[in-house]
């Protein structure tokens, strides 16, 4: 199934894609907002390196046209989209199937429009995907996990198919992570989630190995995240799932002070990888999209 994609200096060569033909198959995302979003570049320089005959758009759905936007994508023939902030939720009693992934994590990203629709999760594979490329050893031993909103419930779904002994979920509003920790509880024998206030000073930053932030404070010029990466062990690594031009206020922090640090880029690619393969049964050519997104950035 996978391809050998031309070389990068070829591409950049071709001229101006075309738009479409009869022949052409739909993908795109929906979001509110989702002018800002980097799936339509990441899937169609995809999409142009292998030479398939799909384009994928942007669509700017409203929360109360997003049962009437499915089904318009549908009636036009679609192949598939993503879903981003705020319907990800939503988009579950809509499904006719929901794959395990989506099921479990209580969230739909990725919808395959076959005879019926199919609801994927593909955020869970693309954190754990990300992380193994860039620290092939992690998970290991006790993280911390900052936020207990939606974008937790993948990279808790991740954690908890690891091996890591602990996961210490810390949120502003305690209730929040009590009731993931709760909603995790059937795939969680060993009670591995447990929920904390955000209280810094009583964190265990010294007990943990992986540092991970799924709220987006700190993006949006927003007061800073409450942390004490002075007190994590040197080679504690801190990923932060969202991403920036030049990293994100967490990723820069944790760099001065000497620590590894990822932001949500490559989390961005694999689950973007993972969407691409259901839609169209090949590979996306993952270093050759990273190389475009790095050189953009
Ligand atoms: P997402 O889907 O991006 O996770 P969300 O469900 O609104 O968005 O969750 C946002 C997360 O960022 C939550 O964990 C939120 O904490 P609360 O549950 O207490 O609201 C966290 N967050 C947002 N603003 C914050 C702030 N000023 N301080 C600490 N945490 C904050």
């Amino acid at each position: 199934m996978v391809r050998t994609s031309p070389p990068q200096d070829e591409v950049s060569q071709w001229p101006l894609p075309c738009l479409g033909s009869g022949t052409t198959r739909l993908l795109g995302i929906f979001g509110d907002p989702v002018a800002h979003s980097l799936s339509p570049v990441i899937h169609n320089f995809s999409l142009n390196l292998l030479g398939l005959d799909y384009r994928y758009l942007p669509f700017h759905v409203a929360p109360s046209r997003l049962y009437d936007a499915l089904q318009g994508f549908r009636i036009l023939g679609g192949t598939g989209f993503n879903a981003t902030v705020p319907h990800k939720e939503a988009l579950l009693p809509w499904m006719d199937e929901l794959s395990p992934a989506a099921a479990r994590i209580g969230a739909v990203n990725t919808v395959h429009l076959q005879d019926r629709m199919i609801g994927h999760n593909t955020d869970a594979h693309g954190f754990l995907a990300a992380l193994r490329e860039e620290y092939p050893q992690h998970p290991t031993g006790k993280v911390l996990v900052l936020g207990a909103g939606g974008a937790a419930r993948s990279v808790l779904s991740a954690l908890l198919d690891t091996d890591c002994s602990a996961i210490f979920l810390a949120n502003r509003t305690e209730q929040r992570a009590m009731d993931l920790a709760r909603f995790f509880a059937p795939f969680d024998p060993d009670r591995r989630i447990k929920p904390l206030p955000l209280a810094v000073d009583q964190l265990p930053w010294e007990e943990v190995s992986l540092l991970v932030n799924t709220t987006s404070l700190g993006l949006k010029g927003e007061a800073t995240l409450p942390v004490a990466l002075h007190r994590l062990a040197p080679d504690c690594l801190v990923y932060d799932i969202v991403y920036g031009p030049q990293g994100t206020p967490l990723t820069r922090l944790a760099s001065r002070h000497n620590l590894h640090a990822m932001d949500g880029l490559g989390m961005l690619i694999h689950q973007a990888a993972a969407a691409f393969s259901l839609w169209t049964q090949h590979e996306m050519p993952i270093a050759a999209v990273k190389a475009h997104l790095l050189r953009a950035r």
